[in-house]
Formats: structure tokens, sequence, C-alpha cells
């Protein structure tokens, strides 16, 4: 080790025993926002407590008839008119959707605005303004998380990034964005110094974020997750991609138990590869960077995320470790305390602390 990375390793360590963690108080209240490809999740601190609302990301759209306008109304289903279609948003799209056999529209794809979708950001909008109320006094301040920049997608995050913070800003909020990874160690991490590997397993994406006392200094972005295991057990049973989304979320995915038939062997084999290529990708960038010899003791991982609670998901992850063991000492692998809104809780605690 040379003299340099031996200060820092020093350094790092006293940082460590003097850092305050249980002392932390919160500064403000702060809103926290989680644009996850899937599902849209809002964490509020109410006094001594945290709530969370999620809504689905997505929508429909229906020729505008006055009837049907009022049909949507009376049963409470969110919508707004847009020229001569009805837009039906959130879970109760999903409802109508199902019993039009139309197809449901996403708002976001793979992490990241939808290019092809040009009904993106009204649809976004109105899915923030039903889970968040305006600012009040203005300028309240917003935390929102944003992937890691997969391969070839930086101009595209950035792109993303500047859109969600104007759409804030029109809702009387400044913002902050803050790496999805990030908010995982910042949710779950803080026993540990806010030091540590966050992951979070969506269905757009995967994300992992090596922190040191809650600084971000490796984050990885995969392309792949939900979306894509849908997408590709469906091609292996013929059912589209939407069916596979129900058959999971509905009866539940194990991968403790050896596959009982087709689906879910399939299922096992899409899981295998998203996970390995999760870990190979997190190796290959701590590798890059060298953070080994900055990290002189075992680190902890966090896995949050909805593709991350299939029964045994933790277990596969500790495998695919095995075989692709990282640049640095792993101390122990858990899922989050609350899986699915660990990334909005931890990016509220980030807005508790933006300046
Ligand atoms: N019980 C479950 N079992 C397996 N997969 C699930 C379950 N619940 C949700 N999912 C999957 O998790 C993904 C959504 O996770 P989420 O963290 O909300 O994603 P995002 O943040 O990308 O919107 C979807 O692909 C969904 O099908
Ligand atoms: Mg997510």
């Amino acid at each position: 080790m040379d003299a340099d990375s031996a200060r820092r390793q020093r350094t790092v360590t006293n940082e460590a025993e003097s850092y305050p963690t249980r002392r932390l108080l919160p500064l403000r209240d702060a809103v926290g926002l989680h644009a996850g490809t899937s599902r849209i999740v809002a964490a509020r601190r109410q006094g001594t407590a945290v709530e969370a609302a999620f809504e689905l990301n997505a929508f429909m759209a229906a020729p505008y008839a006055k009837l049907t306008e009022a049909l949507l109304g009376q049963n409470q289903i969110a919508h707004f008119r847009d020229g001569d279609e009805l837009i039906i948003y959130g879970s109760g799209a999903e409802r109508f959707a199902d019993m039009l056999h139309a197809d449901l529209r996403r708002p976001m794809a793979e992490g990241l605005l939808n290019p092809r979708e040009r009904r993106a950001l009204p649809v976004l909008q109105a899915l923030f303004t039903s889970l968040i109320p305006r600012s009040k006094p203005r300028g309240e301040i917003l935390a929102f998380s944003v992937p890691a920049a997969a391969p070839g997608r930086e101009t595209a995050l950035k792109h993303h990034e500047a859109t969600l913070k104007e759409l804030f800003q029109g809702m009387g909020y400044g913002s902050v964005a803050v790496n999805e990874g990030l908010a995982v160690v910042l949710s779950e991490l803080e026993d540990d110094n806010l030091t540590g590997i966050g992951i979070s397993c969506g269905a757009g994406m995967c994300n992992a974020t090596l922190a040191l006392l809650s600084i971000p200094v490796v984050m990885v972005g995969i392309l792949g997750g939900g979306d894509h295991i849908d997408a590709a057990v469906g091609a292996v049973i013929n059912e589209h991609a939407s069916r596979v989304k129900l058959m999971k979320e509905e009866g539940g995915v194990d991968l403790t138990r050896p596959p009982g038939d087709t689906f879910e062997r399939a299922l096992r084999i899409y899981y295998e590869e998203l996970v390995n290529t999760l870990v190979d990708g997190l190796r290959r960038a701590l590798a890059a960077t060298g953070t080994s010899s900055r990290v002189d003791r075992g680190v902890p991982i966090v896995l949050a995320g909805g593709t991350a609670t299939a029964r045994g998901f933790r277990d596969l992850f500790e495998r695919a470790l095995e075989d692709r063991p990282l640049p640095l000492q792993v101390s122990s692998i858990r899922l989050a305390s609350e899986p699915l809104t660990a990334t909005a809780r931890g990016v509220m605690a980030a807005a508790t602390y933006a300046g």
C-alpha cells in the first residue's frame, strides 16, 4: 500500500469512529419521490413517522365521451382530458385496461423518460400532483431519485433529470436529484455509518451504489429488471409480458425450490441472468475505480426494489457473488426492511438534509 492510500484509509477510519450517526436530526420536513419505471413512490415525514404512498406509473387513452368521463368521475378513477382523448392514469388504468383489453402505456422506460411516449410529461405531472401537494411556502425542497447512467445513456439521463426538475419547479418545489442506489444506503445503512452497497432492482433497471460515509463512490446502472424478465418469460410461454407481470405479483415468485413447470423454469433462468449481469457490472465498476484500497473492512450489501422481493432473491445474489467475487470484502447481504419504499425513504432523508 502506498503512503497516500494508507493516509486515506486512516482518515476514513477516524471519520467513521466519530461520525454521529444516531444524533442526526432532521433539518426540515421534506418530500422524497422515487420515480420508478413501474411505480412512483412518495415519502413524507409526518411527525416522527414516515408516510409512504405510491401510484402505478402507467396510463391508457380512451376516446373522449361525456358519458365515459362521468363514469370515471363516479368511480373515482384518476383521469384528465387531452383533446379528443381521456387519459386514465395510475392504478385505475390497470383495472380499466384489463377490462377493455387495451394496452397500458408507460411514461418511463428502462429507468428514464420514455422517448417513444408523447404523453409522458402530462401523465407524469398528473401522477406527481396526485401524490404530493403543491409546495407552500414556495421553494420547499423535494428530492427525487435518478438512476445511474447505464453505458451509453449519459445524455438521456441528463435530459431526464432536467425535465423532472422543471416539472417539480412548476409545482413550486426546489428539487435535488439523488442517485437511487445511494437512496437505499441512506434509508437502510444508518447503523453502518452510511457505508455499504445499496442495490435497487426495479422494473426497468438495477442500480447499485457503493457509498463511504454517505458519499457515493461507485454508481452502477444496469439495463434490465422485472420488465425484462416479464418479456423474456412471456416469449417462452407465449403470453403477454403484462400477463407474466400479474402472474409474478399475484402468485409470488419463489426461487428457493426447484422449478415445477416451464413458467417457473423460465423465471429462474432470467432471474439468474439478471443477478449475474448485475454482479458482473458491479464487480467491473469496483475494480475500475480501485475502491478496494479505500475500504479496510467488510461492507454490508442491502437489496431493495420490487424485483428483489422474490423469495430466494438474496440467496441467488449470494451465490452469484461466490462465482464472481467483488474486489472488496462483503460483511453481510440482506433484504431491505421495506424493499418497495426503501428508495423513496432514502430520498426523503436526503431532502431533509439538503441546503
Ligand atoms: N411480489 C412480487 N414478486 C415478484 N416481483 C414483483 C413483486 N411485486 C412487484 N414485483 C416486480 O417488481 C418490479 C417493480 O419494482 P419497483 O421497485 O416498484 O420498480 P420501479 O422502481 O422500477 O418502478 C416489477 O417488475 C414487478 O413486477
Ligand atoms: Mg426503482
